[in-house]
């Protein structure tokens, strides 16, 4: 079987993140909105680093200013993670960029993204959940904001809380009081953690925010102690090596410590992050992954069920996906 045809599951994926950069262009092109300073020559995003990835990610983002872009940027999404083979994927959506918080706008946004879900799981077979994610650098009264409308949406398509942005602004436990409030509202809890601060930061995940997944995670390998307890909790790393590698947290994928932790029994899954900005996709990940590290399909076979197992669904999917 060749690895396009493999049935996959990706738990990391932003929503804005997985927009094409067509997609953006036209967008702004109708808007009269001058971004022609994000995009390469040969089409592609343009930024320096992470930091700049970051500015340009939310440039991006500013034209999507509805439901209705939300809606089709989802079904582009969707179609081209189905064309990949996977078959259940979970998104990051900010309530930032949905509506600025308001609760109201929130749920039109959530409605609209659920719609274009809903439409692609019977056109392509992809079965998609959402994170409602804060974002660190926006601060923790943002985020409080953010959890109230993951709190009045949580059940059914909204299954997860969490926060991406950039890790070296304020603490987790900054954020303590919007991760409690997603917690009473039964949502299930990831955070960025681990992909620019070190082991340190991974603690202060699972103490201060008590996450059963962490999104990358990957610089837990620094520190064996902390590799151990993720292994003796069962804590899920949402790995993202292809990411990693284009944002430069490691120099190559020969670098990259997947492998290392797989092999110590962490639960590592392979997901893209924000495919067009770093110009991978899932079947690319698991060709570099096999290349680098000898992996078969029946190595991603044992990681999709880790990845399954970690989901944010219910039983009833869960078995449906398995
Ligand atoms: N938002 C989108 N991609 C991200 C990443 N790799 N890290 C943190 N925040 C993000
Ligand atoms: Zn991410």
């Amino acid at each position: 079987m060749s690895f396009k045809e493999q049935s996959k599951v990706e738990l990391h994926l932003h929503i804005e993140g997985g927009a094409p950069p067509d997609f953006i262009r036209t967008l702004a092109k109708e808007k009269s909105v001058d971004l022609s300073g994000i995009f390469t020559e040969d089409g592609g995003y343009a930024y320096r680093d992470f930091w700049h990835f970051l500015e340009v990610y939310e440039a991006a983002t500013s034209v999507l200013t509805g439901p209705e872009e939300f809606r089709r940027l989802t079904k582009a999404v969707l179609e081209a993670c189905a064309e990949k083979g996977v078959v259940y994927a979970e998104t990051f959506l900010s309530p930032d960029f949905c509506g600025g918080r308001d609760v109201a706008a929130w749920k039109d946004y959530l409605a609209a993204i659920q719609d274009a879900a809903t439409e692609a799981e019977r056109d392509h077979g992809i079965t998609l959940r959402g994170i409602a994610t804060c974002i660190r650098h926006f601060g923790p009264e943002f985020a409080r904001e953010t959890a109230l409308c993951a709190q009045e949406t949580a059940g059914g398509f909204l299954t997860g809380f969490g926060m991406g942005g950039d890790e070296k602004s304020g603490s987790q436990g900054d954020f303590a009081y919007a991760y409690d409030m997603a917690r009473e509202a039964g949502l299930r809890l990831t955070t960025h953690a681990g992909e620019w601060n070190g082991p340190d930061e991974i603690r202060a995940a699972l103490d201060d925010l008590k996450v059963e997944r962490i999104g990358h995670g990957v610089r837990a390998i620094e520190d064996l102690a902390l590799v151990e307890r993720l292994v003796e909790d069962g804590v899920t790393l949402e790995v993202c090596p292809g990411s990693n590698v284009f944002l430069g947290v490691y120099p190559d994928l020969s670098a990259h410590p997947i492998a290392k932790l797989r092999e110590r029994g962490v639960n590592v899954t392979v997901s893209t992050d924000d495919p067009p900005f770093f110009r991978t996709d899932m079947v690319k990940e698991y060709q570099d992954l096999s290349r680098q590290f000898g992996w078969t399909p029946e190595d991603f076979r044992e990681l999709n069920l880790v990845a399954i197992d970690a989901a944010f669904c219910d039983d009833a999917t869960r078995n449906r996906i398995r």
